[in-house]
């Protein structure tokens, strides 16, 4: 069963560089699945952009989409596990993403499902696909993954993406990380080279970022509010942006909040909408690969035909 639970799932450079091989053709061809197919869209967390690309994916390749929120307007309301309504949606579709605010939860979502499940985001878990736009994103703007310093900021415990990208990143050498948060790193760092810090401090890092990856405070994480009242908030400023080269490309899963200024959106070095748009390309890829391939990261030596 072709799942996409985790990017410790991608083994390979070479895994990644077929599907952004894909990705890349997807830009430019018009590919089409063989047969009419049929992807449900599950959660029960708010999403914009990680749904609409999916959905508009899907519709690109000539498929189909049906979106089931987990609230009261399914049988959940009456008191329908999660397991039988996997399993009921199992009947119906062809593949499914999930979306869930229970980490871990994907690990049950296979076991009761008989179609392929896509991990669309599991609480403070992880965000495969998230990742994948990442580092094509990144791979796109520096033609390579390896050699690179990164900067990580904001509520990094509870950021998704970056434990994915993380992962991601072990496949690939020299590169440096400077994870800058006031959560707790523990379990997210792996045994990549690291350095920590409490301080954005882009006066002290700034000239050699090759990255600065920032994210949100994840409030709906957080019992309290009070942690994101009493703790600086680390942002983008007209200040602090003027430390960072002008080679360095500033991302950002999105939503953002206060952390960048739309004033920075016009900046050269602001790759967040490049990155969301490229977000349509990997989705397009995964689910074609997921469709007419064996291996879920098939090599593509020739363009699939259609
Ligand atoms: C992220 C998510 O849902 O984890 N958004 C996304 O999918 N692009 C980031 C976030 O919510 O902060």
């Amino acid at each position: 069963m072709k799942h996409l639970i985790s990017t410790k799932q991608i083994e390979s450079q070479s895994q990644l560089e077929n599907l952004f091989n894909l990705a890349d053709i997807m830009k430019s061809e018009t590919l089409t699945f063989k047969e009419r197919r049929v992807l449900a869209i599950v959660k029960n967390e708010a999403s914009t952009r990680t749904r609409l690309s999916f959905e508009v994916a899907m519709k690109r390749l000539g498929g189909d989409v049906v979106n089931i929120q987990l609230d009261e307007t399914t049988s959940i309301a009456k008191g329908e596990t999660l397991q039988d309504t996997i399993k009921t949606i199992s009947q119906y579709v062809d593949a499914m993403t999930i979306r869930h605010s229970t980490k871990g939860i994907m690990e049950n979502c296979v076991n009761w499902s008989s179609i392929p499940v896509i991990n669309a985001g599991d609480g403070n878990g992880e965000h495969p696909t998230q990742a994948l736009i990442d580092a094509y994103t990144i791979f796109k703007e520096f033609g390579r993954l390896d050699n690179l310093n990164i900067m990580f900021v904001g509520d990094l415990e509870n950021s998704r993406t970056v434990h994915s990208l993380i992962k991601l990143f072990c496949l690939f050498k020299q590169n440096n990380f400077i994870f800058v948060s006031n959560s707790s790193l523990e379990n997210i760092t792996h045994d990549c080279k690291c350095y920590k810090d409490f301080e954005l401090s882009l006066s002290k890092h700034g000239n050699t970022l090759d990255v600065l990856y920032m994210t949100r405070f994840q409030k709906e994480r957080h019992q309290s509010k009070s942690f994101y009242e009493v703790v600086p908030y680390y942002k983008l400023t007209e200040e602090n942006v003027k430390n960072l080269s002008s080679h360095c490309r500033v991302m950002h899963p999105l939503p953002r909040c206060e952390e960048i200024p739309t004033s920075f959106d016009s900046d050269h070095r602001a790759t967040y909408f490049r990155q969301m748009n490229n977000g349509m390309y990997i989705r397009m890829a995964l689910l074609y690969n997921l469709f007419e391939n064996q291996d879920y990261f098939a090599r593509y030596n020739t363009i699939p035909s259609a």
